[in-house]
């Protein structure tokens, strides 16, 4: 479906990204993960030799190391079709409750989170254009589109941050702003919407969470990834500013 696509992945080496990366290697896909930690994902340690592996050490809160980025990934490759952006910065206070916020982590989340997909797609649309295609594919939440069901949280530490919210909903609304103003320039821009994957999470906020859901409740990345990869697929050539969501019926 996505044979000899190249696709840059930030935040290659998290979770989602990590998964990403190794169904994108299974479809003869090429990969280029970028990451700002240097120790590549256990999972994906395997390719390090794979002429369709690459990984770079870069943080991309850096427009020039976004830059520096995609140049390595055209100097290798001779081309790049697709940016999923997964990279997830949090600052040291993230998961604080609403009412003890402090000025100073809230504005680094929302510079870093929100802010950084705004200038990571400001790098990727630029280089996109120049090469006269590209498809760009964000990452958004559940918590973007439905408010928290609080009551899933009651009797843990657990914490849905009020600019994760925010922060997600932004991501959408960028996603059909970009998409728009990309108009006849063979360019693409969507994002996915996840419901919770699992993580070890408490128990009590699984079976509440659950109740939620259609079948299965919180799910496992390998839920999710071919979504992303219908995305970077021609099938999904017409799809553009759209947000889809794959969370097991929660929002419903
Ligand atoms: N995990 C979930 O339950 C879930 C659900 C819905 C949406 N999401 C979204 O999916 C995206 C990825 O989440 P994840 O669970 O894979 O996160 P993760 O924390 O597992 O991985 C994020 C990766 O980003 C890297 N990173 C952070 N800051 C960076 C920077 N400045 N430059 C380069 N790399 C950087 C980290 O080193 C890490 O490898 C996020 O946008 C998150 O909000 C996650």
């Amino acid at each position: 479906m996505i044979k000899n696509k190249i696709v840059l992945i930030t935040g290659g080496n998290g979770q989602i990204g990590a998964e990403l990366a190794k169904k994108i290697i299974d479809y003869n896909a090429k990969v280029v993960v970028v990451d700002k930690n240097k120790k590549l994902n256990n999972s994906l340690k395997k390719f390090k030799k794979n002429k369709n592996f690459m990984h770079i050490v870069a943080d991309v809160s850096k427009i020039n190391e976004i830059d520096l980025s995609i140049k390595k990934t055209y100097d290798k490759f001779g081309r790049l079709d697709a940016i999923v952006h997964s990279a997830y910065p949090k600052s040291e206070a993230w998961g604080t409750k609403f009412e003890n916020l402090k000025k100073k982590y809230l504005n680094e989340d929302l510079n870093n989170q929100l802010g950084g997909a705004i200038l990571l797609s400001q790098r990727a649309l630029r280089f996109f254009k120049s090469q006269g295609h590209g498809n760009l594919i964000h990452i958004s939440s559940i918590q973007g589109t439905s408010a928290p069901k609080f009551e899933h949280y009651s009797g843990t530490s657990m914490v849905s941050p009020i600019e994760y919210s925010a922060i997600k909903a932004g991501i959408i609304a960028i996603t059909k702003y970009l998409a728009k103003y990309c108009k006849n320039s063979n360019i693409k821009v969507n994002s996915v919407s996840p419901g919770g994957i699992l993580d070890n999470q408490p128990a009590s906020f699984l079976e509440k969470y659950k109740k939620s859901c259609n079948d299965k409740g919180m799910l496992e990345v390998s839920d999710l990834v071919e979504t992303i990869i219908f995305l970077i697929s021609d099938h999904s050539r017409y799809i553009n500013g759209q947000n889809i969501i794959i969370d097991d019926g929660w929002s419903l």
